[in-house]
């Protein structure tokens, strides 16, 4: 089993999103827990709006002791997803899921003012603990010619940060999902849907090379 913490003290950047459209894609091959651990509990009403659809279990619990009996879960599960608050302020709970962590994906947004936040992120709570971790660039405005790369270099070469070389576009689908308890897996693919399903696919993989060491798939 591997704990994966979806991380960045800046909120609004995509947290929740990847914790839950990833979750949802890698249930087709592991068996997946997800733990929101926001007080704010998005992911919690996200998965309320499912009704009977969801495809991993879900774990609503805001105390930070249970995630040092995660171990425990170690049979059951291939891996957990951890959704984490975004706060400069009250690192406990973070700090709580990264000491349980195996591995943090660290959303961010293309934009000057989630710099700060996620180089804090990385450097004060993720490096110390000797975590691997990725930066997932997400929002990506297929509009804007050259976007993409224009980012990755920033975040590589001028922060010096690890990047996932897949990234997430930005779609009204994305932004729709939480209301109307959608999750890729039970989206209808068509040609309005295709772009946020590949986004979410090329990420799944990506994660899991990633992790592959110790991994066990159901088949
Ligand atoms: N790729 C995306 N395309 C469109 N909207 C997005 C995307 N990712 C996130 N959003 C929207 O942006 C807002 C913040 O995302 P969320 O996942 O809640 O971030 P966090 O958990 O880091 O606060 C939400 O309204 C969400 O629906
Ligand atoms: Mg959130």
């Amino acid at each position: 089993m591997k704990i994966v913490a979806v991380a960045n003290q800046k909120g609004g950047v995509g947290k929740t999103t990847v914790a839950m459209q990833l979750a949802a894609h890698l249930s087709r091959t592991f068996r997946m827990l997800v733990v929101d651990v926001d007080p704010q509990g998005s992911t919690t009403w996200w998965a309320q709006n499912m009704a009977a659809h969801i495809p991993f279990d879900f774990a609503d619990d805001h105390d930070p002791g249970v995630l040092t009996r995660l171990r425990e879960l170690d049979d059951l599960y291939d891996l957990v997803v951890v959704d984490t608050p975004g706060s400069l302020e009250d690192t406990r709970t973070l700090e709580a899921v990264l000491d349980a962590a195996d591995y943090v994906i660290v959303p961010v947004v293309p934009e000057p003012m989630a710099i700060d936040p996620t180089l804090r992120t990385v450097t004060r709570l993720i490096e110390p603990r000797g975590l691997p971790y990725r930066v997932l660039l997400n929002r990506v405005d297929g509009r804007i010619p050259g976007q993409y790369q224009q980012w990755q270099t920033v975040l590589q070469d001028s922060f010096g940060l690890l990047t996932f070389q897949s990234y997430l576009r930005q779609y009204l689908i994305h932004a729709h999902a939480p209301m109307l308890g959608r999750l890729v897996t039970n989206l209808a693919d068509t040609r309005r849907t295709e772009g946020s399903i590949a986004d979410i696919t090329r990420v799944g993989f990506e994660l899991t090379s990633h992790l592959q060491s110790g991994l066990h798939s159901r088949w």
